[in-house]
């Protein structure tokens, strides 16, 4: 087992690198890789660098060979040392790799017969000897010699001839933001022109063949060019910028500076074939990497503990893209639901951790919601609490004072101080604790004044017993019993754990409509009744606070029938207000129909000490569906035919709440018809989210033999629509069959394992299924355990990501728990386990009971 690394060890790096020079003969087997590192030292300390799995060939300082005993026998570090090197002097070496024996997709390697790279967070070790640590950066000229018809690399072009490239990118920038791509590939290429006029040449790359599926991947990246000139000042600052759709990757895509590559799924879409919640996708994340060119490249990170500091900025900018591209609302509201869904999820089990953790063993493992998501509420936190205008300021220095270099935490929180004239010490803990607080609230009414007490509190962590009070903006107004708005959108600022706020001058008393705009990622507890929520539901003039007193009816009736009690009348009455305005607002009546995922109803019983039952769980909500179907029958048929799509697919805001609207109803109508809506709508619907939606409603129905063949006649040569096949089947199936039916997927020669998306397709499509990946006889557990530990092998990576599906299962009854410490532990146990599994799978089994 390798050893923790510990932020408090981190000390700079000795030399800087004036100029890193690259050069490729690229093969499938036998890659040679020549380098040449301009070092210059600046302070006392041995060279060392870093390199794992070459075969290295020479090695050189200054043109003289250097005995190749200096090499490690194992590990992955190489030290020169310091009274063997002039100040200033070359490195050279020239390795070895084989990029088709690379399966972990890190490094270099080949997909679909494509040379490409991926070096976040550590992989540029697998290509060379190098310092790969983000605080080491240098401007780099690389050089690529290969027969492929299209060879790039970051930067700007320098000379191009057949077999041969040159790049060079001035930007100084460390090797984790190293890309190379060699292959058949074609592009659809448009122009932009910066706001001081400077001209760039925008390219996406794909395969021959899907050129006309990469349209709306340039559209947004024009968007995301022009969002970040107007909403932050930044201006692109290299010639061309070029994106690579990629079939075999770990996540969603990746900055390379000047050259982002993508999982193909993240680019290609056609109405046909891609559904609403792949365009908005495609939209943010292409964002999302774009807007890395400042908040992550130009400005980086100084070692991998100040991951947040780069992904929960970039987050917060693409959340804040999509909410001006489409609907602010509605993006708020899944925001929360992601972050719920996500973040709260594993706050609040064994791998719970703080935005800034520090200590890991493998820093992969902590690409995580906590320092994606929460790091992201973080900074929408600060923006509550200072406001926009100093915001913006701040925002303003930081890439003033910090451009070009590579920076902590603390550089950032230190310029919100320096902007503002703020105290940011106590603000500190919501990087540097982990947790979720727990915000209660009581109320004191009397003579026409409202008195709320407020009591924060945040369950001890791993590693972390102390929790001390955090600031938490509060933001709230009240809603009079007439539905009145009595006291505008306010922001408050708890400081302390226990803390009281007073309103005076009211009339009546009002209902609060609390954390409004969901100001703070807490989970809030307190009393309401259910004529309060439903108030909040009718007339609250904030939309996520509405959503949720919506949300809130439905869990508490949802948590009642699991326990065998009644329960949901009033959020069944509820719904009728609902479907009389849905067609104001499409989106947000969906929102307001879809009831709270098992998932969620299974966190919310058991934060509140419970055992949960899955299996009690799954008849709640489909009783509850059927209830609410049978209730509001007509009207929901009517919305269902209102909701029809007018003229041509347009993947916008209004385009997809309709359809979003349609399909909310669909879902209940489809317990009264036996899916004969969805039979019909399959058959005729033009676009893939309708037509994977009606296909869900036929499977959850078990009348999907049919449809699932046409489905798979008509694209089974596209792998991308393949993936929702094999996921829709194990997640819409009945929990008993899931399983099963899973099994029998995984026999199919189509089952591609070793691509990620296809394997997360249908491994994940059994863990989101709550109800079967939690079944009492441990065969969900077992399932995926087995092909985590088929898989961890061969990608090590997506094998430790997989494995937080088990982050929940202590909080089920002994039986399931016992069988979900036999799966782990036969993964533990695994002759030869991944760095990244065993340190996933023992934080797991750590807190087992
Ligand atoms: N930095 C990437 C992002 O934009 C994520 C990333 C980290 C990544 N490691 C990766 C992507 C490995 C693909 C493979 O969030
Ligand atoms: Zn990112």
């Amino acid at each position: 087992m390798t050893d923790t690394q510990y932020l408090s060890d981190w000390r700079p790096y000795p030399y800087e690198i004036t100029e890193t020079r690259l050069e490729f003969r690229l093969d499938p087997r036998a890659t040679r890789v020549r380098s040449q590192i301009d070092f210059h030292r600046i302070s006392e300390g041995n060279l060392v660098l870093d390199g794992a799995g070459l075969k290295t060939l020479a090695l050189a300082i200054d043109g003289t060979p250097l005995d190749l005993s200096l090499l490690p026998e194992s590990g992955e570090t190489l030290v020169i040392p310091a009274d063997s090197l002039p100040e200033s002097f070359t490195f050279e070496a020239e390795v070895e790799i084989d990029p088709e024996a690379n399966t972990s997709l890190e490094g270099l390697y080949l997909s679909g017969g494509m040379f490409c790279t991926q070096c976040e967070a550590e992989g540029f070790r697998h290509i060379t000897w190098y310092p790969d640590r983000p605080d080491v950066m240098a401007p780099f000229t690389v050089t690529v010699h290969s027969e492929m018809p299209v060879l790039l690399s970051n930067g700007n072009p320098v000379s191009e001839a057949p077999g041969k490239a040159v790049w060079h990118d001035p930007w100084k920038k460390p090797a984790y933001l190293f890309a190379l791509v060699a292959g058949d590939l074609r592009a659809i290429s448009d122009k932009f022109t910066t706001m001081s006029g400077r001209p760039v040449d925008l390219n996406v790359w794909v395969r021959p063949g899907d050129e006309p599926r990469a349209g709306y991947a340039m559209e947004s990246l024009i968007r995301s060019m022009k969002w970040d000139e107007e909403a932050y000042g930044r201006e692109y600052d290299l010639d061309v910028f070029n994106i690579v759709a990629v079939d075999d990757f770990n996540m969603g895509a990746m900055e390379n500076k000047g050259l982002n590559i993508f999982n193909s799924k993240l680019v290609l879409a056609t109405a046909e074939t891609a559904t609403d919640g792949d365009y908005e996708r495609i939209e943010g994340v292409i964002g999302h990497e774009y807007f890395h060119n400042w908040t992550g490249n130009r400005i980086t990170c100084r070692d991998w503990f100040q991951l947040c500091l780069k992904e929960g900025l970039t987050v917060f900018r693409d959340q804040q893209f999509t909410s001006d591209m489409r609907s602010a609302a509605v993006k708020r509201i899944h925001d929360v639901q992601t972050l719920r869904a996500r973040q709260f999820r594993e706050d609040a089990g064994p791998l719970s951790h703080p935005p800034r953790p520090d200590h890991y063993q493998e820093i992969n493992n902590f690409y995580t919601a906590t320092v994606y998501e929460k790091g992201a509420e973080v900074i929408g936190m600060l923006k509550r609490l200072i406001g926009d205008a100093d915001y913006r300021k701040a925002l303003d220095l930081y890439f003033d004072r910090h451009d070009g270099q590579a920076c902590t935490i603390e550089d950032w929180i230190k310029v919100f101080e320096d902007a503002t004239g703020r105290d940011l010490t106590q603000f500190k803990h919501w990087y540097t604790d982990a947790g979720t607080p727990r915000l209660a609230l009581t109320e004191e009414w009397s003579g026409g004044s409202l008195t709320l007490n407020f009591r924060q509190a945040t369950k001890p962590t791993p590693g972390q017993a102390e929790k001390p009070a955090r600031v938490i903006p509060i933001v709230l107004g009240l809603i009079g019993p007439n539905g009145d708005e009595v006291l505008p959108t306010t922001v408050l600022e708890m400081t302390e754990a226990e803390q009281s706020f007073r309103f005076e001058g009211l009339g009546a008393r009002p209902v609060v409509s609390l954390l409004r705009g969901f100001s703070a990622p807490v989970t809030v507890a307190r009393e309401m009744t259910a004529d309060e929520q439903a108030l909040l539901l009718a007339h609250d003039t904030d939309p996520y606070a509405r959503w949720q007193a919506g949300h809130d009816l439905a869990l508490d009736g949802l948590i009642a029938r699991a326990k065998g009690q009644e329960g949901g009348a009033e959020f069944i009455r509820a719904i009728g207000g609902v479907l009389d305005d849905a067609e104001a607002d499409p989106a947000f009546a969906a929102l307001c129909l879809a009831l709270p995922g098992e998932e969620e109803i299974a966190t919310t019983i058991a934060a509140s000490g419970v055992v949960p039952d899955p299996d009690a769980i799954h008849s709640a909500r489909r009783s509850l569906m059927q209830d609410i179907a049978q209730a509001h029958e007509p009207a929901l048929a009517a919305l269902y035919d209102a909701m029809t799509p007018i003229g041509p697919y347009v993947p916008d805001a209004e385009g997809s709440g309709r359809r979003s609207l349609r399909l909310a109803a669909l879902a209940y109508l489809s317990r009264l018809d036996n899916a004969e809506r969805a039979e019909a709508l399959f058959d005729s619907a033009g676009n893939m989210t309708e037509r994977e939606g009606a296909l869900g409603q036929l499977i959850a129905a078990g009348r999907d033999a049919d449809a699932l063949a046409r489905f798979e006649a008509e694209f089974r040569d596209n792998r991308l629509v393949m993936d929702k096949w094999f996921t829709v089947q194990p997640l819409r199936s009945e929990s008993h069959l899931a399983v099963a039916r899973a099994k029998d997927l995984a026999k199919r020669p189509d089952f591609d394992w070793k691509n990620p998306n296809r394997f997360r397709a249908l491994i994940a499509g059994v863990t989101s299924n709550h109800a079967a990946f939690h079944a009492a006889d441990g065969s969900g557990y077992d399932f995926v355990a087995d092909w985590l530990m088929k898989l961890d092998p061969v990608n090590a990576q997506t094998t430790a990501r997989m494995c937080s599906a088990f982050e929940t299962v202590w909080r089920y009854d002994a039986t399931r728990r016992a069988k979900a410490k036999a799966a782990l532990e036969r993964i533990a146990a695994l002759p030869g386990l991944s760095r990244n599994t065993s340190e996933m799978v023992t934080r797991i089994l750590a807190a087992s009971t």
